[in-house]
């Protein structure tokens, strides 16, 4: 009877991808995905099966957290990008992205709530009208007739 030989993998092991969903909780499918995109780059072993460094762990929990502050796909590329050779961000890095984060957000914050106070005059409204609407068009002209509509949804463009 042919035995197979079990051995316990080693912090210097590469991960397989299965391995790798495990360890962040990410789907396999988002990791393939994540490849697609440039944002990890597994090598392959004699067999074809990607192989992962460890330090795609960290790789991984950066591009999820910066998903959750808004950066797209393409974003995060970029930032793993600017990295010296492609390297995984270490904890400076991550500080110093994350500053940066923090001031796009705050520009956001700024925009929705400018946004948040236009909306008051679409509220009640329903005039959708392209010419006066405050949150289509915040520099309305028409905005000294007075709130409300001025024209229909059947406005003709300038
Ligand atoms: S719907 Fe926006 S002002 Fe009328």
């Amino acid at each position: 009877m042919h035995s197979e030989k079990v051995t316990s993998p080693t912090a210097a092991d590469p991960l397989s991808i299965g391995q790798l969903a495990e360890r962040t909780g990410v789907a396999v499918s988002a990791i393939r995905f994540y490849e697609d995109k440039g944002l990890v780059q597994p090598t392959r072993n004699t067999g074809g099966q990607r192989r992962f460094k460890r330090a795609d762990v960290r790789r991984i929990s950066f591009i999820l957290i910066a998903q959750k502050l808004g950066l797209s796909i393409r974003e995060i590329g970029d930032a793993l990008t600017s990295l010296p050779d492609r390297r995984t961000p270490t904890q400076s890095d991550w500080a110093r992205i994350s500053a940066s984060l923090k001031d796009r957000l705050d520009q956001q914050i700024d925009a929705l709530t400018q946004m948040r106070g236009r909306l008051d005059s679409c509220i009640g409204c329903g005039c959708l009208s392209l010419k006066a609407c405050q949150l289509y068009n915040p520099r309305d002209r028409l905005a000294g007739l007075g709130a409300g509509p001025h024209f229909g949804v059947t406005d003709p463009p300038d």
